[in-house]
């Protein structure tokens, strides 16, 4: 296996890919972990201890704790991103110093956030997941744009959007003749998941409204990405009629920061 490992560390779900194999499991964590009488385990089932602390994540935080969340929000410069990343790194590669990429929303893609997620990651970590204990160096890290980046995916040049539409987030990002336009990309701090009672077309009128206060046209190519990609795209070819899904929606940002992280590792 490729020692470049992809991770989208997602406040709903986390994408790793290697190159070879993609893999997705719920960002869901406890720090609750107790002994169970009855024990069932599935593939993304997970009991971890690291840096002090235990607790359960994936669908077995999701099944078994009584206080199981994600953390959403527009950066991912926290400590339950970290544990996202290592539970990936412990379950899917098998390299013990693998050079990683991963993201962070457009309007936090900042030298100071990017770095504090550098430093978080670039280390030597001690981790146990269900009973199985790894040191994992980090050799490299690099912090690739949310949403933007899937951008990348799309053939030819001009002018490409995209929006990406996550748990707590929505990226719009701007690529002209494939190079990435500050301009024209920025994050809404809000997503599927924390909405309150919006629906899917209000929540698309909102998200419409916003790219066209940035400048974006009716008729740009638009491209549709995240879990929200498929529910919300009749709503926002009201606005944006040339607007289509990538391929595979959900995993289009972790496939892109893997190419992304081959041309930069070499
Ligand atoms: N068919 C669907 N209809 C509506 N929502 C969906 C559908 N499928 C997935 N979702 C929603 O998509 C979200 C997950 O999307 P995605 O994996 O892009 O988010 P994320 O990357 O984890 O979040 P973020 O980018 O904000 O960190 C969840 O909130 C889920 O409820
Ligand atoms: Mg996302």
């Amino acid at each position: 296996m490729s020692s470049i490992v992809a991770i989208d560390a997602g406040g709903s779900t986390t994408k790793v890919y290697d190159g070879v194999q993609l893999r997705q499991f719920p960002s869901t964590i406890s720090y609750d972990w107790r002994e169970r009488n009855m024990e069932s385990n599935g593939p993304y089932d997970f009991e971890w201890t690291y840096n002090g602390e235990r607790g359960f994540a994936g669908t077995l935080a999701q099944r078994e704790s009584d206080c199981a969340d994600s953390q959403k929000g527009d950066t991912k410069a926290h400590p339950e991103a970290l544990l996202r990343v290592l539970l990936a790194l412990h379950q899917f590669c098998t390299a013990p110093a693998p050079q990683i990429i991963v993201g962070q929303p457009i309007k936090t893609h900042t030298p100071g956030e990017k770095g504090a997620i550098k430093q978080m990651l670039q280390a030597r970590h001690d981790i146990t997941v269900n009973g199985q204990r790894r040191i994992i160096v980090i050799q490299r890290c690099e912090v690739a744009a949310e949403g933007v980046s899937a951008g990348l995916l799309v053939p030819g040049g001009g002018v490409v959007r995209v929006l990406d539409i996550g748990s707590g987030t929505v990226n719009f990002g701007t690529l002209i003749d494939r190079q990435f336009n500050d301009l024209g990309s920025f994050t809404l701090s809000k997503g599927l998941e924390t909405l309150r009672a919006a629906g899917p077309l209000a929540f698309a009128r909102q998200i419409a409204r916003k790219a066209i206060a940035g400048g974006w046209k009716r008729d740009d190519r638009v491209y549709l990405c995240g879990g929200g990609a498929e529910a919300l795209l009749g709503f926002l070819q009201q606005y944006f009629p040339a607007a289509e899904v990538i391929p595979d929606p959900v995993t289009a940002n972790v496939r892109a920061f893997y190419m992304i992280a081959r041309k930069f590792y070499g």
